[in-house]
């Protein structure tokens, strides 16, 4: 009964998360780790090797001024001008699937927690 109860809890797990779902932004800071040789999020803009993150959630795709985005992302903001999470969700998961040819040399967070709890971060770090 209690290995039942136990498999009916994963299934529900399995099935409440959707990708909108809203993550929990201190396990994300930690996922943001993985992005910090080349990203800084701060309202100074600054940039690294990729542009600074700052808003980046509802932020215009390819939008920071003066950065050097490469030609595929600025394709992207054609068909998908904004951010949202569920773009942000597309992009983490694999960089290259809807940026092919971009110039984010980053592998990808393939677990759905990841992506969901470092937007989570992203979100509370540009207030
Ligand atoms: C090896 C360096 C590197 C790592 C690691 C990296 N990025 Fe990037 N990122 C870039 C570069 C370079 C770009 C610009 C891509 C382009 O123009 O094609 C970029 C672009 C982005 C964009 C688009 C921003 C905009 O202004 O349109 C987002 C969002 C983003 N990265 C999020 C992340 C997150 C979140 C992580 C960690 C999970 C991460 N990146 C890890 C280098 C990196």
């Amino acid at each position: 009964m209690k290995r039942l109860f136990g498999l009916a809890a994963v299934a529900v797990l399995a099935f409440s998360a959707p990708a909108w779902a809203d993550g929990n932004a201190e396990e994300g800071a930690s996922v943001f780790k993985k992005c910090m040789s080349c990203h800084k999020i701060s309202a100074d803009m600054k940039p690294m090797t990729g542009p600074n993150l700052f808003g980046v959630v509802g932020r215009k795709v390819a939008g920071v001024e003066g950065y050097a985005y490469s030609p595929k992302m600025k394709e992207l903001a054609g068909t998908n001008p904004v951010w949202t999470e569920d773009l942000l969700d597309k992009y983490l998961e694999n960089p290259k699937t809807i940026v092919p040819a971009g110039k984010m040399a980053f592998v990808g967070l393939p677990k759905p927690e990841d992506r969901k709890n470092v937007i989570a971060y992203l979100k509370a770090q540009s207030k």
